[in-house]
């Protein structure tokens, strides 16, 4: 199994995407927002650029049945239903509705992956799923989305325990690049924490803003057993 790991998604060439197996993360917040959403029912996520493109998008889908949601500074976007807060996105708010999303950094991440022959999401939340997921894999290229294109801490560490399952639940030759060989001493040294998020950039900017709160939930390793896959630019539950 080869994995490569890239801890800012504008480092990627997506044209060396064209045979691998893409895990998307974004812990704070946006892919622990997509695990959640998933769990909680919703029919599926398309993830989008700018605003105006997902409020276009969200029309011409149906405002009946599809909620516009994302962050700009971390802050719900002007206009859209809901925010990014994974505690947002309860089952009364979110069964059976589609999402269309934009946010700073994950959902460009999705868009830079999109057309690799499978794409994941991943978080801490749904970490166990991910990994038993991609066991098989000949090629993994697990793509951290960073924060404005600078390295996020809580992003390599959750890379590292994905890469850490990975390795122990499979066999045969590995060879993992730099930045994943990186990714999993870092895991090999700590775990996800609120109290570890509020030494972070992303976890002090959302602390600041009064969304502490979040940081609990995306520290909550195997909250959920969803596999949520892209295809088609929209993200649902695998096998769905
Ligand atoms: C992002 O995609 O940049 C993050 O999810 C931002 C956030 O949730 O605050």
């Amino acid at each position: 199994m080869k994995i490569d790991a890239y801890f800012t998604a504008t480092e990627v060439d997506p044209a060396s995407l064209v045979s691998a197996t893409v895990v998307v993360i974004d812990v704070l917040r946006a892919t622990t927002t997509i695990v959640e959403a998933l769990a909680n029912g919703a029919r599926g996520i398309y993830p989008t650029g700018g605003t105006e493109e997902a409020v276009k998008l969200a029309h011409s889908l149906g405002r009946e049945d599809t909620l516009l949601c994302g962050e700009r500074k971390g802050q719900k976007v002007e206009g859209f239903d809901l925010g990014n807060s994974p505690s947002e996105f309860t089952r009364e708010t979110v069964e059976d509705v589609r999402l269309v999303m934009s946010t700073t950094n994950g959902t460009r991440a999705f868009i830079i992956a999109q057309d690799a022959p499978r794409v994941l999401a991943c978080a801490f939340t749904n970490l166990g799923a991910v990994a038993a997921a991609v066991a098989e894999e000949e090629e993994l290229v697990v793509i951290c989305a960073g924060r404005q294109d600078r390295f996020s801490i809580e992003d390599a560490l959750c890379a590292g325990h994905l890469i850490e399952r990975v390795v122990s639940e499979s066999a045969g030759e590995r060879a993992l690049n730099d930045a994943a060989l990186a990714a999993r001493l870092l895991a090999s040294a700590r775990k996800p924490s609120r109290k570890l998020f509020l030494q972070t950039a992303g976890g002090r900017a959302l602390a600041e803003i009064g969304l502490e709160g979040d940081l609990d939930i995306c520290a909550d390793v195997d909250r959920h057993d969803v596999v949520a896959e892209m295809e088609d630019q929209v993200i649902t539950l695998a096998g769905a």
